[in-house]
């Protein structure tokens, strides 16, 4: 029997497979620390759950527009305007099933075969799935941990060629936790402003900044404002990753063809869900700001213990929740020939599961989520310590003889 060229192209996410791993080993009964979470270790609030609840009741239980019920188009035109300054029509709003979907959506409306779409690397591993799954081509664009992996003019510059149709911005990063300046911002917006390209802008994890603030380059210019695709969605502001709720900000045309697309795909977004949606929109900046301020001390905590394991450098993120710590060095002079065999040891021997970097384009690093409570975290790096003290103490025993 035959299978698509397509799905043979695919490579399956790398941080599902990490997180896997982990639960076979919880399952066989091990106390692992799990810090591969892409996701708050914490409930929906309850507000939200319960205007689910109420919609069901209500009768909101049927198909709804493609593109969204008008109630939470609104609120997202409220949130857009109230965050960044920015107006959209309802028709330049599109809600779906999470910002990964919303993302391939957007994808499949603007690439055609062959076309290059930039992608700042470390980067978010379903960026390149959904540009191949476009028959695109990804170009990876290897950013500088000096520059704490934030992409510049120069580089931009030197990748970019006639076919390129689309750059991904992801501020702040999921793997890096780096976020862009406004300063940054409006460079890349000015080189950017005046050529056919699109601007995948995905923000969501726009609400966990710590010092730094967050700025769509959407705001830069009306013109970046006309060929900025800008992501977002409920799952990390919200707790919502369950329920599945994305959207999108662009010109009307994108939109209309998202929405075509998923009249022949999903349809719609659970209408319940949306309607709940509306109210996790309306909460207010506490619930947010108390979110924000609960990752900000794990990330202070967490930092500390990452820099007293020997060897080992990292760029504190200031965004998003996971660290991206840099393992050559020490994965070296513990004895391995990667990064990677040094993570599957450390989930083989310690049980602490973590995500080899290699998944993200960036071989010498590795992510750690700290969408965990501090004790936990507190015990991954406990034993990742010791576990690197021992294999330093093995080899230089090994030099010894
Ligand atoms: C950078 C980035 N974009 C998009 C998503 C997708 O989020 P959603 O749950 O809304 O599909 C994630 C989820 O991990 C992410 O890290």
């Amino acid at each position: 029997m035959q299978f698509s060229d397509r799905v043979k192209n695919i490579t399956p996410s790398q941080t599902m497979a990490s997180s896997a791993k982990a639960a076979a080993l919880i399952l066989e009964g091990h106390d692992v620390v799990n810090l591969t979470v892409g996701e708050p270790d914490f409930n929906t609030p309850p507000e939200i759950i319960e205007s689910i609840h109420q919609a069901m009741l209500d009768g909101k239980n049927r198909y709804s527009a493609g593109s969204g019920v008008k109630e939470l188009k609104k609120s997202v035109q409220r949130k857009m305007k109230n965050d960044h300054g920015l107006d959209y029509d309802l028709n330049e709003i599109f809600i779906g099933v999470g910002a990964k979907h919303v993302l391939y959506n957007a994808f499949q409306s603007i690439i055609n075969e062959g076309d290059e779409v930039i992608i700042p690397a470390p980067f978010w591993v379903s960026y390149p799935e959904h540009v191949k799954l476009a028959q695109g081509t990804p170009v990876l664009l290897h950013t500088k941990e000096s520059n704490a992996f934030k992409v510049t003019v120069e580089e931009l510059e030197r990748v970019v060629t006639d076919k390129t149709r689309a750059i991904i911005l992801n501020s702040p990063s999921n793997p890096t936790g780096s976020v862009y300046s406004k300063e940054e911002i409006d460079a890349l917006a000015s080189y950017l402003e005046d050529k056919d390209i699109w601007v995948v802008s995905d923000e969501i994890y726009e609400k966990l900044t710590y010092g730094q603030t967050h700025h769509s380059i959407a705001e830069s210019s009306p013109a970046m404002k006309a060929k900025t695709i800008v992501i977002n969605g409920l799952s990390k502001s919200h707790a919502m990753t369950g329920l599945r709720i994305g959207y999108a900000c662009a010109d009307a045309q994108v939109i209309k063809h998202m929405t075509d697309i998923v009249s022949h795909s999903t349809s719609n977004v659970p209408t319940p869900i949306q309607f709940g949606s509306v109210t996790a929109l309306e909460l207010g900046e506490d619930y947010l700001e108390r979110n924000r301020q609960l990752f900000n001390k794990r990330r202070e905590s967490g930092y500390k213990l990452i820099k007293e394991i020997p060897y080992v450098e990292c760029v504190k993120p200031e965004g998003a929740f996971y660290f991206f710590p840099n393992f050559k060095e020490c994965a070296t002079r513990c004895g391995f020939d990667s990064v990677d065999a040094m993570c599957d040891a450390i989930l083989e021997e310690v049980h602490v599961a973590v995500v080899a970097g290699s998944s993200f384009s960036a071989p010498d690093n590795i992510r750690m989520s700290y969408a965990t409570s501090e004790e936990k975290f507190t015990e991954g790096m406990k034993r990742i310590k010791s576990f690197v003290e021992t294999k330093l103490e093995g080899v230089s025993h090994e030099n010894d003889n």
